[in-house]
């Protein structure tokens, strides 16, 4: 079946009091407008095209930073949601098949929910998803008889006796493109707003003779974020979601509150996520690594056997093969680390290779960024890097190589050698004990007054 998606992001969101647009806050780590995309791609639809208005250039920019293939198609101004899927029509003037209209407001839509109402169709020529709602507040009301949806009624508008129906819309609507696209030539904008309202579609096609209905979901899909309180909501509900997910893939969450997931997130089974382990985008974990409790991980590799933190921060493009093991307070960006490769403690690795089965010692820092540019630190395998080794990059330090704890290595080190940069000791026996003896007969005579 041909389908085309249509994501509404032109509206301002106002009730948000904030300079970014609405569809640009985030939930699980990222941009309501990407859930909503991600809901649409799992239809694997022949066309997803989002309607931008309000910072159209920032809200395009995103749409197609998440795929080149996603169509944008700017509403300006912006008079409302019929208004906004009507600029959609010489684009999509020759697809055929289905339309599906999502909100890019409303996160947590899942998939076997579009899948229900593409089935529907076969009943209805309008199909709305629509929800029974604990607390209506705003949403428009569904006006049934039976299974016949016979309108939709924004709360601005409804009646005193409409606005106590619970039964609501949730926004998606489902229908044959050209019908879609022909019924939102006809919407007017008589109402309480002075808005053309997509809702109003209901009432048009069944003037013509066309049926529509409802399909039904649970309220914490339908979510429509308006308000930094329903953003919250929103990100608990993914949250709620997304770790039971997790636990039913096989992945060990031993305190599946405390741990945030991105809406990107992949973990692989058997893998074993402690307490407070925080996830932004771009992580994948294979089966059978462990995150031990806070850590945070953003655009990084974990490979299977691979084991990392407590209190570990891998930032983008850290990379980690198998059996690596990364330990407490330990920060990792931009590098590569080869099977089996230890850094236990208090350590900064930035752009930097280190191979197979090389050891860093506590506090070692690549020195990479000159206050200009960043520089590479390369690191060969079996190498033993000593304690608070400071790596001025760019600096390659070879197979088998060690350095002294304590070096700042600014040249390289070759294979198999050692490097040592550091002051030569000198030691005076007996002076500490003279040094402390003039110390106290100091501090006596000061206590005397003298
Ligand atoms: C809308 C529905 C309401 C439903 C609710 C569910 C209409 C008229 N009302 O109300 O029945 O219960 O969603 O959350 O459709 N947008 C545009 N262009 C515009 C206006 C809006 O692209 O000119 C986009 C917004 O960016 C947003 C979506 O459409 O993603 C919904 O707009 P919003 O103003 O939030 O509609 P609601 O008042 O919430
Ligand atoms: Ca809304």
């Amino acid at each position: 079946m041909q389908v085309s998606v249509i994501v509404l992001a032109a509206g301002q969101g106002t009730r948000m009091n904030s300079d970014l647009p609405k569809v640009l806050h985030k939930v699980a780590a990222a941009p309501l407008l990407h859930h909503a995309l991600a809901t649409a791609q799992s239809l694997e639809p022949s066309r997803i095209v989002v309607v931008t208005g309000h910072e159209a250039a920032a809200v395009s920019a995103s749409a197609t930073a998440w795929s080149e293939a996603v169509e944008t198609v700017l509403q300006d101004p912006q008079l409302g949601t019929a208004h906004a899927v009507a600029q959609v029509a010489s684009l999509l003037a020759n697809a055929a098949g289905e339309a599906i209209v999502l909100y890019a407001d409303t996160p947590l839509i899942r998939e076997e929910t579009l899948r229900a109402m593409l089935d529907a169709r076969a009943r209805h020529a309008i199909v709305v998803l629509g929800f029974h709602a604990r607390d209506p507040g705003r949403y428009g009301r569904l006006i049934t008889d039976g299974n016949d949806l016979l309108a939709i009624r924004e709360f601005k508008d409804a009646t005193p006796e409409e606005q106590t129906i619970t039964l609501c819309n949730s926004g998606v609507i489902c229908a044959e493109t050209k019908v879609l696209l022909s019924l939102v030539a006809e919407v007017t904008n008589a109402n309480a707003a002075d808005e053309y309202y997509l809702t109003d579609i209901v009432e048009l096609a069944r003037r013509r003779g066309l049926s529509a209905g409802v399909v039904l979901c649970d309220d914490a899909e339908t979510l429509g974020v308006n308000t930094r309180a329903q953003l919250a909501e929103a990100e608990a509900a993914f949250q709620i979601r997304a770790r039971a997910a997790a636990l039913e893939n096989g992945v060990t969450l031993t305190a599946p509150e405390t741990v945030f997931l991105a809406l990107d997130t992949w973990i692989g089974r058997d893998a074993i996520i402690g307490a407070n382990v925080i996830f932004g985008p771009g992580v994948t974990i294979e089966s059978g690594a462990e995150i031990k409790g806070f850590c945070h991980l953003e655009g990084c590799h974990i490979s299977r056997g691979a084991t990392v933190g407590p209190f570990a921060r891998l930032r983008p493009g850290a990379e980690l093969a198998e059996d690596v093991h990364v330990g407490n307070f330990v920060e990792i960006k931009n590098a590569i680390l080869e099977e089996g490769v230890k850094i236990g403690h208090l350590t900064y690795i930035g752009d930097a290779e280190i191979g197979e089965h090389t050891n860093i010692g506590a506090g070692t820092v690549t020195c990479n960024f000159d206050g200009v540019m960043k520089h590479r630190t390369r690191i060969g395998k079996r190498a033993f890097i000593g304690s608070a080794t400071m790596l001025v990059a760019p600096v390659t330090i070879g197979d088998g190589a060690l350095t002294a704890s304590g070096s700042v290595i600014t040249e390289d080190v070759p294979a198999e050698a050692v490097g040592i940069a550091r002051a030569r000791q000198v030691t005076k026996p007996g002076l500490a004990t003279r040094m402390f003896d003039k110390l106290k007969s100091i501090k006596a005579a000061k206590a005397k007054g003298q």
